[in-house]
């Protein structure tokens, strides 16, 4: 088997509690473009008139259409050998919680259970005025997609300038201050508050581990930084871990 560190084995076998936290990297393999990295989505739009509550107020139809663009190409996507690993590892513990930056469902649709979503669902819809939530988008007559009570129904997620929903950031800060093991997968690590949690978590005394494609802000702060694919060192590790337990 390849090179997963010992010590890393060694903290996520002796770990009661484990945490995961993953970004827009941990979906690439699967075919979902991520914001920062050479072709991010980033570098060809300007979040400012995509992303953000003025955005949607200045040209909400804009703002949709960029929206039901991007459902289109999560829509046809499939989970990848590293969101499967994340499901085979929540099984392993009674206490554990994936806490999720992604709004491509790609971690529900691989069968993880604990999960937070910290910015929303692109598949989730809520009204931009009642805040009445619906699980699907209704029936288009027209852009933007209008709620019972006369407002403008927006994708539920959390634009630039938006506070993250509370119950999840929560359960999130929550999970990172009591959490043995962090595992910390494909984010750049520069977008608040999500960027903190593995800091909390080390500093609580957990074992923290970033998987990255490259070094972010995180790496000379955790405690071990493993740079390759996650597709590849997800399974790799659990597999480590599988081995260990025999
Ligand atoms: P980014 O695009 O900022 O970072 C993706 C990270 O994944 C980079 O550090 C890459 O090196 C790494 N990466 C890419 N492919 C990988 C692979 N196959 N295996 C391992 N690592 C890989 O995405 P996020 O960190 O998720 O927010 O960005 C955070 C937030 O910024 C997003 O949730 C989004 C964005 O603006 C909102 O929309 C609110």
């Amino acid at each position: 088997m390849g090179n997963i560190p010992q010590a890393l084995i060694g903290a996520l076998d002796g770990a009661e509690y484990v945490t995961v936290l993953t970004g827009a990297g941990i979906s690439s393999e699967s075919g979902v473009p991520t914001f920062r990295g050479k072709d991010g989505i980033w570098r060809k739009h300007n979040p400012m008139q995509l992303a953000t509550p003025e955005a949607f107020e200045r040209d909400p139809k804009l703002v949709w259409e960029w929206y039901l663009y991007r459902r289109g190409l999560m829509q046809g996507v499939h989970p990848n050998p590293a969101h499967l690993a994340i499901v085979e590892l929540e099984r392993r513990y009674s206490r554990f919680l994936l806490i999720t930056q992604n709004v491509d469902d790609l971690h529900r649709k691989a069968g993880s259970l604990e999960l937070v979503e910290l910015h929303g669902n692109i598949f989730k819809v809520r009204c931009s005025m009642c805040e009445r939530k619906l699980s699907e988008m209704p029936e288009l007559e027209g852009l933007p997609p209008r709620c019972e009570c006369g407002g403008n129904l927006r994708p539920d997620v959390v634009w630039f300038g938006e506070m993250l929903p509370h119950a999840a950031l929560e359960r999130a800060f929550e999970a990172a201050a009591q959490c043995d093991c962090m595992l910390v997968v494909g984010t750049s690590a520069v977008v608040q508050p999500a960027a903190s949690l593995p800091l909390i978590a080390k500093r609580e005394g957990a074992f923290v581990a970033e998987l990255n494609y490259e070094p972010t802000p995180l790496s000379h702060l955790v405690d071990i930084s493993l740079m390759g694919k996650a597709g590849e060192l997800m399974p790799l590790l659990l597999r480590h871990l599988e081995a260990k337990g025999d």
